[in-house]
This record gives C-alpha cells, structure tokens and sequence, in this order.
C-alpha cells in the first residue's frame, strides 16, 4: 500500500496528499509531518515494510473539508485521492485515483468560499511587452480574457490584479520566476507554475475549442484577441487537470476591455478603503459596508464588483440611477423586493455545483424555492418603468417547467447522501413505488415471522433482528435454547442469548435487501437524469443568476440612498464638480460626533487645482477623501451623501496619501512617495482627479517645498486635471496667484489656549498649523510642549532663537525642571488615591510611604 502511495504521490509532488484508507484520508511520509504541525493532529506512525516506521497522520474522512479551508488558507494544494472500486470486491490492494486537486483558486464548496466574494484564478503569459490574461470563478463560471499590451500594459496589469485579489496566479514554468517579481505577486497571492506547453498556442487553441466549440475563438473580433489564447487556453487545461471533470458552466468567453471602466491603482483602492479597510480597522470602515444592503450571496458580489469598477459612459450609469431612482421612490417596491430576493438561494454556485456534479437533493430543494420565487421577482420587475429594471425582468427564466419537475420528483426533506434513498417522491417512478412496496411487505412480513416463530416454539422473548454483518437473524436468548427447533441454523453466539437462521428467513430478507439496493440505486440514477436536465439548462439558469444579481444591487444602492438620505448626482459632460454639503460616506456612520457637511466647487477656470491647508487634525484628508468617494459613487450608479451633485466623468482616480502602511515594500517611505508621484504625473490626463496628501512631508523642508511646488505647477499646466492638494506649508498658498488656483482651508476657532475644530471647509488660506496644540491633546508631557511652543515662537520672530535657547538654559534651571518632573510623578499618585476607600490605617500608610519617596529624593 505504501508502494501505491507513492506511486501517486510521485505525480502529486507540491501537493498535500489526502490518501482514503477506509473511513479515513491519511498522509505520510513529508505530508504528514507537515500536515500535522499546520494542522495540529498528532503524528504517528505505521509499518511501511522498511526498518523504520513511516510517519503518518491524518482524520476521518467527513472531517475533511475543514482540515483543507485550512490548508488552503495557508496557500497549500491538496490532491485527494480516493479508493475507485469497492474494497470487498477487490483483489489485492484497492485501486485508488487522484479525483480532485484543490487549489486556492478551484475551490467548488460554499461553505469553503466567502459568500459575498468571487474567487478568482488567473492565469498569465507574456510575450514581448503584451500580457495574455485570462480569469475564472469556478465557483459561479465567469470565465474573463483580456489583453494588456503597450507600454503601460505592465502597469494595467498590476492594476487589475490589484482590484481582482485573485486567490492563485498561473503562470508559465519558465517565465514564473520574472513574472512574479514584475508583477509584485510574491507573498501577497499563490503562484503556480504550470507547464509551458499549456501556454503553447495551438495546445491552447484546442483547449479553447474543446471547451466553447469550434467557432468560438472565431467569434471574438476583438483586437488582440489572438494574444489571448495562451493564457485562456492554459487555465482550461489546469482545471481540467485538478478537477478532472466536466466544466459545463464554464460556457462564455467575455473578451473585456479595462478600459471600460474607471482606473484605479492599487494605492488608491487601498486609501480609499473601497471594499477592505486599512490596517485592522473594522470590516464596517468601507465603502462597500456602507452600501452593501444586497439580500442574496450573488447581489453581494455584483456589487462589490460595481464599486471597483466605476462606469465612465454616462448613459450606463443613467441607466443604473434612474432605476436606483425608482425604487428608491416606492417604498412598497422595494420592501416586496427584498423579500422576494430573500428566498432566493446562490443560483451561480448552484448552477456550478450542477454542472460538477456535486449537487446533493437539498441543494435541489433550495433550487427549488428559489425558481418559485422568480414568477413575483419578475412580475415586479415588468412593472417597473426604469429601462434597467425592465431589462433585468426579461432577463430573469422562472425555468417553470424545471420547477415543476423539482416539485413532482424530489421530496421535501431529502437526507444529504444521494446514496441512501429516500430521495425521490411517491408518485413520480412507477418502479422507485413498486420497489418501495415490496420493501414494505417484506418488513411486514418479517414483522409477522416474529409472531410466528413465537406461536411455534413457545419462546415469548424470540426476536427477530438485523445488523450489518449477518443481515437478519432470530435471536435467543440462553435461557430458552432448549426450545430452539431442528431448522434453526447458528448463525452467531453472544454473551447471553443465540442467533439464528432459518430459510423462510433469508427469503424475506432476500426481497427487503434486494428491494432497497435497487431503490438506492435507481434513485440515485433518477436523481443524476434530473441533475443532467439542469446541465442541460445551465445557460438560462446563469442568465437568470445575473439577472437577479443585479435586481439586488440596485435594491441594494436604493436602500442605501434611503437610509443615508442620499441625493441624486448629476453628470456633467462639461466637467463641473459641484458637490452641496457633501459627507464622507463612510466617516458619518462610524463618528461618534455628528459630521459636518462640506460644499466642493471645482470648474476648469477658477478652481480647477484647489489648495488645502488647516491645521492638524482639521479634517483636511477626511476632506479630500470623500470627494474622491463621491465621485466613484456616482459613477458606479449609487446616490451620494450630499445636499445634490454635479460630478463630471472622471477617467481616473489616483491619491497620494500617507505612506505608513508601505513598510512592507521595503522601499523607504520617501522614495516610496516620489514613486507615486511619477505614476500619477505620468498616468493623470485632463479628465481625471488627484488627491495629494502633504506630498513632499518625507524629506527637509526646503526640499519637500520646492517639490510640492514644482508638481503642483506642473499638474496644473501639462496635465490640467483636477486636483486636491493639501499641506502644511504655507508658503505654497501664494500658488493662488496662478489662474486656476485657489486656497481652501480648513478652519478652526481659536479659544484663548484652546482651538475648536469647525470642520468647515472656507475659501482663502490658512496661516497656522496648531501642531503644538495637537501635541497637547495626544498628551506629550508638558514639558516637550512647553519647549516646542518656545522653539515656535524663535523660529516665528526670525531670531535663529533654537539653538541659543539650548544653550541658555542654565544648570539651576535644568534641576528646576528635574524637580518639576519628580513632583509631578509625586503629584499624580497622591491624586489617584481612593482616600475614600482607605481605613484610617491604610491612609496613614500611604502618607507615610510619600513622605518617604520625598525624603529620598531630595
Ligand atoms: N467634516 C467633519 N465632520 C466631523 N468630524 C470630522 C470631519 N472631518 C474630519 N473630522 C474628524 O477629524 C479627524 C481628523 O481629520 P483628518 O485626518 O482629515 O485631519 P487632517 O486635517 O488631515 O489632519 P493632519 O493634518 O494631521 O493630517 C477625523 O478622524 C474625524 O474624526
Ligand atoms: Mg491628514
């Protein structure tokens, strides 16, 4: 057996091997003692024949699917190895094959997968400066090819994988090593190496063929299609390879262009905390939070796909807010909506599981319901007047006669196994009723073999029994055995009674055994003709999929737009932004305070590059932010948080903020920013937005002023986009003199020591940054700030006063300021004591013990 195993492990070499042994998967050798560290389980071992013992471990076989969402999680694949013919039947050694490969990318189950989140396989290949891409969903069939080629292509690329966060990349043998690095895909995603040949065209080519016909390739006139092939043809074939089955619901090839859509880097999806928030803030901090109201698994994921790719015709997105608009309007609606959405079950991995074979009755059941829920949605739908809902009426196939079917075959409460019967309803197959009969009466009959056998021996306590081994028996208990008749045959000899058989006996049960083998089979063979009527069914079952997706996205922007009294943004093809007292969508719901709404006025002549300055803490990034916020909303079709909206069509967004949370690159955090800023200043055109935070902050002063201010000029004459630039130097804001220009500032109140934070954008600039008083709050001790003010005011009336107030502090003064700091620690103990808690004794102590510290240190 240990030879089988690895002679299958030898083909499986950077896989996890789940070997079956009986009721049990096993691992050996390597596997097991990896397995049982990442895993936890005890390891043990087993005679393999040689001197030592080869270390195993492993876990009953239903245990499975957690043990690999956990080695998944940590990017291993798991090959499970089953045994393909039935052990008491074999000869020798049970066969056993390889059925399934799992990757981070195939995973097929439900419960493995997030629900509200597509799982992304890509695959690669670069041919010159062009990259061949393809995607796949396995779990719902979306299957995506694309090209990026040109000089920015590498670029794009990036920016792709950074809105998919595919859960494995697929690439080339002898290009893996490059690619990843090119592509930064190291550490943040699995990268399997697949064979070269799989890439090659014409392999790939036939996988393509094989997969969507013949004409398919041919049908695709998009350019670059031909660029295409490899990758799209290599990810056939891996899946073919790891699951080792049919893939029906794979059935469209969409040639995408990335273009279609808003482009956004990878920094910038991460600042703007669009669907994951930075560092370990709650999931609630995002955007995707704040709107996602969807009621179904596949609305969750459509919207989260609209958010990451913002629209940039302006009639697609009519189309969106004029239906979002509708039912935003009837109440009514959209409650009925809501609830008709609610009986409808993950139709897309449905339709998967279908076509992979691994449906089970329940999830029929659950197909079931959701069909009959169609009829209303639909219904719904037509009445509607927005072109959008309408459309997605038509789109959705209630499928009536499938349903019907459903509903005339399978029963309500089928058990989980398709093995076992009890699958298939009364009434539906004339031989699944005959066989149920037969199997009845011989129950009965066995049932009326007991009182027989009692009548004729005289023996009250007879029984008749089954058990697995020895089928059914009569059985005696010692007491009585004298009373046993000649044709009873021992079977079987217990503690305390005999069981037998008797020929009667083993005819009845002939008729039950033989009846309920063949029930289970047939039902399981009715069961897989039904599932196959599905297969055939696929393509209307994923029209249907999407059609409710995107019924439960707009419900979803709807909902949204009611609760957070949202307006209804205009937009502009002239390119005005006008935003009235707008909010930062996310930031109203988690303040604790109430937020203060802010207006935004940008045009391409006054105001086309707007300067921010305020003091810390101000609110001067939370500004910036929500502007950008507003816009992706809008061009993805939702409502915004604002009094109205005018937003243009923004071909890009990009944000240079902060540089905190890059450690990780390795790169320092002022290259890091310049890095950016050449990507913006080299990807910005006319129609996009820039949002920069303090750039230039990283390095000296001088330095970082002359910077800000050659980007800022140079962005606003080459490039013309419009931009938001906030900063703490104030001698940029004289940059107002350039028509185009204009001072924002943030402003505050002052309060003799104190300042209050208005929130309130005004125009004009501002002349202080209140570090010192920020200082305060966040509590440095008073001595730091006492200093720092000092510093400040040197510094301020120009008398090169820093290093001379150094100097000047003479000895006394140091130990004034020494003494100052002991009483102070002194002070703070003496005001923590809970004096009204103390007996008269603990209080004398605690005096005592601070007149002692005193004492000590004077
Ligand atoms: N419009 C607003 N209404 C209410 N609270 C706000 C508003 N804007 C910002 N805040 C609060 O002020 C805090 C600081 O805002 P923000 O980070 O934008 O300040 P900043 O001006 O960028 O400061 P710094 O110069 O230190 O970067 C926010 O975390 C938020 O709690
Ligand atoms: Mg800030």
């Amino acid at each position: 057996m240990i030879k089988q195993y690895l002679e299958i492990k030898q083909q499986y070499p950077d896989t996890i091997l789940f070997f079956r042994l009986g009721d049990f998967y096993e691992m050996f050798f390597d596997d097991a003692r990896l397995a049982s560290s990442e895993l936890e389980i005890a390891l043990t071992g087993r005679d393999g024949g040689g001197s030592e013992r080869v270390p195993m471990c492993g876990f009953p076989y239903h245990a499975a699917d957690g043990y690999i969402a956990r080695l998944l999680a940590k990017r291993y694949r798991v090959a499970i190895c089953e045994q393909v013919e039935d052990p008491a039947s074999a000869k020798g050694i049970v066969r056993r094959e390889v059925t399934r490969v799992i990757t981070p990318g195939t995973v097929m189950e439900g419960h493995l997968l997030e629900e509200k989140q597509n799982n992304y396989l890509v695959s690669i290949a670069m041919d010159g400066s062009n990259y061949s891409f393809a995607m796949t969903d396995i779990s719902t069939g979306v299957f995506m090819v694309s090209a990026f080629t040109g000089e920015k292509g590498r670029v794009r690329l990036t920016e792709e994988l950074a809105r998919l966060l595919p859960a494995e990349v697929l690439l080339p043998l002898s290009q893996a090593e490059r690619l990843s690095e090119d592509l930064a895909l190291a550490g943040s995603v699995t990268v399997s190496a697949y064979l070269d040949e799989a890439f090659d065209r014409l392999q790939a080519l036939r996988e393509l063929e094989n997969q969507f016909g013949r004409d398919c390739p041919g049908n695709i006139k998009a350019p670059g299609f031909e660029l295409i092939i490899p990758a799209a043809g290599a990810l056939l074939k891996y899946l073919r390879d790891t699951q080792k089955r049919d893939l029906s619901h794979i059935r469209q090839l969409n040639y995408y262009h990335p273009g279609r859509f808003m482009l956004l880097d990878a920094s910038t999806r991460r600042n703007l905390e669009l669907t994951r928030a930075l560092s370990d803030a709650p999931r609630r901090n995002t955007l995707l939070a704040v709107l996602d109201y969807t009621v179904t698994a596949m609305g969750g994921r459509l919207i989260r796909n609209w958010l990451e790719q913002p629209l940039l015709e302006k009639d697609e997105i009519m189309l969106r807010l004029d239906a979002v608009d509708e039912l935003l309007q009837q109440m009514l609606m959209r409650n009925d909506l809501k609830d008709l959405l609610k009986g409808i079950y993950d139709l897309e991995r449905l339709a998967g599981r279908i076509s992979f074979g691994t449906i089970n009755a329940r999830d029929m059941i659950a197909l079931k319901k959701s069909l009959g829920c169609l009829p209303d949605l639909q219904g719904l739908l037509e009445q509607c007047k927005a072109t959008l809902l309408q459309d997605t009426g038509r789109d959705i196939d209630p499928m009536e006669d499938l349903r019907e079917l459903l509903e005339r075959a399978i029963t309500d409460n089928p058990p989980l196994s398709l093995r076992d019967g009890g699958i298939i309803k009364t009434g539906f197959h004339t031989e699944v009723d005959r066989l149920r009969l037969v199997k009845q009466e011989g129950k009965t009959m066995l049932a009326g073999l007991e009182e027989q056998e009692r009548a004729r021996t005289g023996i009250k306590s007879l029984k008749v029994g089954f058990n697995k081994v020895f089928g059914y028996y009569i059985e005696v208990t010692r007491a009585n055995l004298e009373q046993v008749p000649q044709d009873y045959q021992r079977k079987q000899t217990l503690a305390n009674a005999e069981r037998f058989i008797t020929p009667e006996l083993k005819e009845y049960e002939d008729l039950v055994l033989g009846a309920e083998d063949r029930l289970m089979q047939l039902e399981y063979q009715i069961f897989c003709e039904i599932r196959d009527q599905f297969t055939g069914a696929i393509q209307r079952l994923q029209a249907t999929a999407a059609g409710v997706a995107r019924a439960d996205a707009l419900y979803s922007l709807a909902e949204a737009a009611a609760g957070g009294r949202y307006a209804r943004p205009g937009i502009d093809g002239d390119g005005e932004l006008i935003i009235k007292d707008g909010r930062h969508p996310v930031l109203e719901q988690v303040l604790r305070e109430k937020f203060v709404p802010n207006d935004t006025i940008m045009d391409n002549q006054k105001s086309r590059l707007v300067m921010i300055t305020g003091p810390n803490m101000a609110g001067k990034s939370t500004y910036m932010r929500q502007v950008a916020l507003l816009i992706m909303m809008a061009q993805s079709g939702s409502f915004v948080p604002a009094a109205s909206a005018q937003i243009p069509l923004v071909d890009r967004i990009f944000t240079r903020v902060g540089a905190a949370d890059d450690l990780a690159t390795g790169q320092s955090t002022f290259m890091m920013e310049m890095n950016e800023c050449r990507a913006i200043v080299q990807g910005a055109t006319k129609r996009s937005l820039i949002i920069m935070d303090e750039v230039g902050r990283g390095t000296s002063t001088y330095d970082g002023i002359s910077i800000a201010r050659a980007l800022v000029e140079y962005i606003h004459t080459r490039i013309g986009a419009k931009t938001l630039f906030s900063t703490h130097y104030h001698e940029l804001t004289d940059l107002d003199q350039i028509e185009g220009i204009i001072n924002y500032n943030v402003a505050v109140k002052e309060d003799g020591e104190n300042i209050v934070f208005l929130r309130k954008v005004v125009a004009g600039k501002s002349d202080r940054s209140y570090g010192i008083h920020v200082a305060r709050l966040a509590g440095l001790p008073d001595e730091i700030v006492k200093r720092a003010t000092a510093v400040l005011r040197g510094l301020e009336t120009g008398e090169g006063a820093v290093e001379a107030a150094a100097c000047r502090e003479s000895s006394h003064e140091k130990e004034a300021v020494a003494l100052h700091e002991r009483e102070q620690a002194l002070i703070q103990k003496l005001r923590r004591l809970n004096v009204l808690s103390m007996t008269p004794l603990e209080a004398l102590n605690q005096l005592y013990h601070l007149q002692q510290e005193l004492k000590t240190d004077f």
